[in-house]
């Protein structure tokens, strides 16, 4: 288990936005709700939890700099830290009374991610890595699955709204991932398909056109949990090219090997 001071405050902020969330998931129907873009929503609980998660870091941390979902970019004095915030990651799910979605609360340092938190409110599964010291599921080790052999995994995936952006390739890779693995699930929340690699629950996660609030926290769990991570086309920096391939070392290497032949 992690205790530091850092995590005290990324984790008091979260539960403190996450006791909103759970109120306002019991009434959705009186929810204000807009549109950002086609099929893209958001709703007072999103800017509401953004809100106070806003605050709280902006009071422990003055000073550095905030990536957050709905408010964008605020710049910091301290140049060399960043906040990537997500205040509800699984918004649709969310809005259609699903309770899978989270908060996802990840801190970079000059380039690299160094701490990472992710909620789940209803099943109050708490996620929590900081870099060299693990990652935790309610003070619990994690360690990403060992399975070697496609043909057992269970394969994540995302898609993004209206099937915007990369749609075509993604069903020829969907069709290409799901010839060869055990099964292969959308789950509608990036940070909690991360964090269900980092955990073991899954073995392989991918997803194109994603932002940096959906994937800081998540990337160091599985990273931490001894998982590996690219982007979905095989890069360094997941977190630059905005799109991220996840497993075990051997499972992900075949992974990434698919979804290139895929490209062609
Ligand atoms: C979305 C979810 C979804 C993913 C989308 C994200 P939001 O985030 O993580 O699983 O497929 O790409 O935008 O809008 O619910 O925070
Ligand atoms: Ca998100
Ligand atoms: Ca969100
Ligand atoms: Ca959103």
């Amino acid at each position: 288990m992690i205790v530091s001071p850092l995590m005290t405050v990324m984790v008091d902020a979260v539960r403190k936005a996450a006791r909103g969330l759970k109120r306002d998931f019991g009434e959705i129907e009186n929810l204000q709700v807009s549109r950002k873009g086609p099929g893209d929503f958001v709703s007072a609980a999103d800017r509401k939890a953004e809100a106070t998660l806003r605050e709280a870091l902006m009071k422990a941390r003055p000073g550095y700099g905030l990536i957050m979902e709905e408010s964008g970019i605020i710049e910091g004095q301290d140049k060399t830290h960043t906040w990537h915030v997500d205040p509800l990651d699984g918004t649709t799910n969310f809005l259609h009374g699903v309770p899978h979605f989270c908060i996802s609360v990840g801190l970079e340092r000059e380039g690299t991610i160094v701490a990472a938190v992710i909620y789940e409110p209803i099943k109050d599964e708490l996620y929590i890595a900081e870099r060299g010291k693990g990652a935790f599921l309610n003070n619990k080790r994690l360690r990403v699955a060992g399975r070697q052999d496609l043909a057992d995994s269970l394969a994540l995936y995302g898609s993004p709204y209206l099937g915007r952006g990369s749609h075509p390739r993604l069903l020829k890779e969907l069709a290409a991932v799901m010839a060869v693995t055990g099964g292969v699930r959308q789950t509608g929340s990036a940070a909690l398909d991360l964090a269900a690699v980092a955990c073991g629950r899954a073995d392989l996660y991918w997803e194109r056109d994603l932002q940096t609030w959906d994937m800081a926290a998540g990337l160091l769990l599985v990273r931490e949990a001894g998982g590996y991570a690219s982007s979905a086309d095989g890069g360094a920096d997941p977190m630059t090219a905005r799109s991220v391939a996840c497993g075990n070392e051997v499972l992900q290497r075949e992974l990434v090997a698919i979804l290139r032949k895929v490209g062609g």
